[in-house]
């Protein structure tokens, strides 16, 4: 898929204000600084859409960006940022917890993992609660550029085989860069294949 455009939409803490749900969605998630804004300027070939930073705990609002004026792409605050108050850390569960249950449109959940890390609990346990709530995901690992592709695929046997023993079958793994520009065609692809089929939840 060729994207032709790519807009901010808005900005949002309240899940009654997002846009109508009528176009195929997809939401980035993961640790804090794991680099889901920077794969989502990756994606759509643009250096600021979505704003990064060195720093953890960048992202705080669900950002919404349109992409060939066809389908969003989503980009969360992510989760497990230390220095983040509890009451803010209590706040990000409920509000994006519920925004990945009841969106309608949502079609797939990118979860972001750090290619360089052998597989963390907080990752896996929020796979789990995806798993348990019945919400459609697939696994990314970022950041391929900073090792050999053996220890990303070590890490990746290693983040199978622990999710193996929560689900019969797991879900698809990519690995990117964004720094390199990897694995952005494949994630394209996937999101064409989907959106043909999307039907809205809405009458329009
Ligand atoms: P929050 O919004 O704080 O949750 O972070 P985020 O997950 O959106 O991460 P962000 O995209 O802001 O990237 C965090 C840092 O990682 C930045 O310094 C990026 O330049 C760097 N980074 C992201 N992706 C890559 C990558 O593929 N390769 C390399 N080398 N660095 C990356
Ligand atoms: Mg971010």
């Amino acid at each position: 898929m060729l994207v032709k455009t790519a807009e901010f939409v808005t900005s949002n803490t309240d899940v009654r204000k997002l846009p109508e749900p009528t176009l195929p969605e997809y939401a980035f998630i993961g640790r804090s600084n794991v680099g889901k804004s920077s794969l989502i300027n990756a994606i759509v070939n643009k250096k600021d859409l979505a704003k990064t930073s060195q720093k953890p705990g960048k992202t705080q609002l669900i950002n919404h960006f349109i992409i060939n004026k066809n389908w969003y792409l989503v980009d969360l605050p992510g989760y497990g940022y230390a220095q983040t108050s509890k009451k803010n850390r209590a706040e990000w569960g409920l509000f994006i917890r519920k925004y990945l249950r009841q969106r309608e449109n949502l079609q797939c959940i990118f979860v972001l993992i750090d290619s360089r890390h052998e597989p963390q609990k907080i990752d896996l346990e929020f796979c789990q609660w995806l798993g348990e709530n019945g919400l459609p995901f697939v696994l990314i690992f970022t950041k391929a550029d900073k090792q050999s592709k053996t220890k990303s695929e070590q890490h990746m046997a290693q983040f199978r085989k622990a999710l193996l023993t929560w689900f019969e079958e797991v879900p698809p793994f990519f690995l990117t860069s964004a720094e390199k520009k990897h694995g952005m065609e494949e994630i394209l692809v996937m999101i064409d294949e989907i959106n043909i089929n999307f039907v809205s939840p809405v009458a329009e």
